[in-house]
């Protein structure tokens, strides 16, 4: 596979940056646990859930408060206990299995941060924690059998609230995974626009992608969304068509990857040759480079999903898409007929990360901007933040035709529309982190890297 570009650290260097990490977490957890008044902190990894009356487990999904901590994502029953002032335990189960692969403990110098212990079966890591759990806080998902320990508290808001608020500031260590969580969904973007254009069917894309990036369907952190055509304009559309001999006028992929369990979300949009079509999607992607070069720590980042409107709608009226100009087309709530989702959010250990209304590590939210019910994000940017900024112009028959019901349709060019309408839609979607100077933008770096200019 290609090498990575020039610019990252080397393996040991990712891991050099891992002690400064868990010294940070450490930080975090003592605040967290003093707000709450409690003494220390239990995180589980969890348990896979099985399907109705069947034997069959769904993916398993790590808690994420657990795969902050150390990079495991793929171990069920495993414990990290931390009381302030004392090194973090890692209760690592490993049970004796023939029908499976036991997990097994991944490699790495960030096993020098922690005290480890195996246990074989889930119970036996009651006996590593401290006897007495009346002032331990836990954090997981909750199982019955964990009653009789005798936690002091499961999942205690003031703790989690704390936690979750932190979570946004990203440490070196986590903007490196996710530098690589980039680079790596890049390798399979580029695979998947080449399929696209040779012809291959949605379902071959998926392939496509899931073999350049080396992840199976599991390792993704969200469902691929490979959509040829209208199928484009269904924001989260899951289908994956297995014919070939379709018109393939556009091509809208959002897929991302994991490294160590942090995410990439990445959006781009292919014309197959239509000029008109081809000029929507230049202009979409000089507006999104502006957009996402606008990051800056101290911005409202209600500003920025409220530029994309207006962005949005000098895009849509120099297109001749809507009869009036920006201003007037975003005041009509116009704009939102062809952009109804938000311009982004916090993205890490979860694809949606937590804790993006939080107004304080407290509690309390901060609004969204009336009129605007999916934005995910309505803090004020700080260094360390990583968000995506995905603005987006659909052709959808449920928006449309409540705009034709409500009075909007008298702003819309419906030939513009119909024209347009076979191509779905656009997103332009990079990983963006903010600092107070110049953004980093993982998602563009990381294309940049694979085909240097
Ligand atoms: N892939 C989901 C999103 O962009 O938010
Ligand atoms: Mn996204
Ligand atoms: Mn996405």
């Amino acid at each position: 596979s290609p090498a990575v570009s020039g610019c990252q650290p080397m393996p040991d260097q990712i891991d050099s940056l891992f002690p400064a990490h868990v010294a940070e977490l450490q930080r975090r957890a003592a605040a967290a646990l003093e707000a709450g008044e409690f003494a220390a902190l239990v995180v589980y990894s969890g348990r896979p859930r099985y399907a109705f009356q069947d034997d069959r487990p769904y993916p398993f999904a790590v808690n994420p408060h657990f795969k902050h901590w150390l990079p495991i994502t793929d171990a069920p029953d495993c414990f990290v206990a931390y009381a302030p002032g004392h090194r973090p335990r890692l209760c690592f189960h490993q049970p004796a299995d023939y029908w499976h692969r036991p997990p097994v403990l991944p490699e790495g110098d960030w096993q020098r941060e922690f005290d480890i212990s195996i246990v074989r079966e889930p119970g036996a890591a009651r006996e590593l924690l401290s006897t007495d759990l009346r002032s331990t806080a836990f954090v997981g998902e909750w199982q019955p059998e964990f009653e009789p320990w005798g936690f002091g508290a499961v999942n205690p808001a003031t703790v989690l609230a704390h936690l979750h608020f932190q979570r946004a500031v990203k440490t070196p260590y986590e903007l490196e995974c996710m530098r690589r969580a980039s680079a790596i969904a890049a390798r399979g973007h580029v695979a998947a626009r080449d399929a696209f254009l040779a012809g291959a069917s949605e379902f071959e894309v998926h392939l496509a992608y899931c073999a350049a990036s080396g992840q199976r369907e599991n390792d993704l952190p969200y469902g691929n969304i490979i959509a040829f055509d209208a199928g484009a304009a269904v924001l989260h559309y899951q289908h994956l068509e297995h014919r070939r001999d379709v018109p393939r006028r556009s091509f809208l992929i959002d897929a991302g990857a994991q490294f160590r369990g942090y995410a990439s979300d990445i959006t781009r949009t292919w014309s197959a040759g239509d000029p008109e079509f081809a000029a929507l999607v230049a202009g979409m992607d000089a507006l999104q480079r502006a957009l996402a070069g606008g990051i800056r720590a101290g911005r409202d980042y209600r500003d920025v999903h409220l530029d994309a409107h207006r962005a949005i709608g000098g895009l849509l009226s120099d297109a001749g898409i809507v009869r009036c100009d920006a201003e007037a087309a975003v005041a009509a709530g116009v704009t939102s007929v062809f952009f109804p989702h938000g311009i982004g959010h916090l993205l890490g250990l979860q694809v949606h990360d937590v804790a993006g209304l939080a107004a304080s590590a407290t509690g309390g939210e901060i609004p969204r901007p009336p009129g605007h019910p999916f934005l995910r994000l309505t803090r004020v940017l700080e260094p360390g933040f990583v968000v995506t900024v995905e603005p987006g112009l659909y052709f959808i028959d449920l928006l449309l035709e409540a705009a034709r019901a409500d009075g909007r349709g008298r702003h819309i060019h419906w030939d513009a529309v119909e024209r347009l309408k076979p191509f779905g839609g656009i997103r332009i979607e990079d990983d963006v982190v903010c600092t107070t100077d110049a953004p980093e933008n993982l998602t563009r770096d990381a294309f940049a890297a694979l085909s240097p200019s």
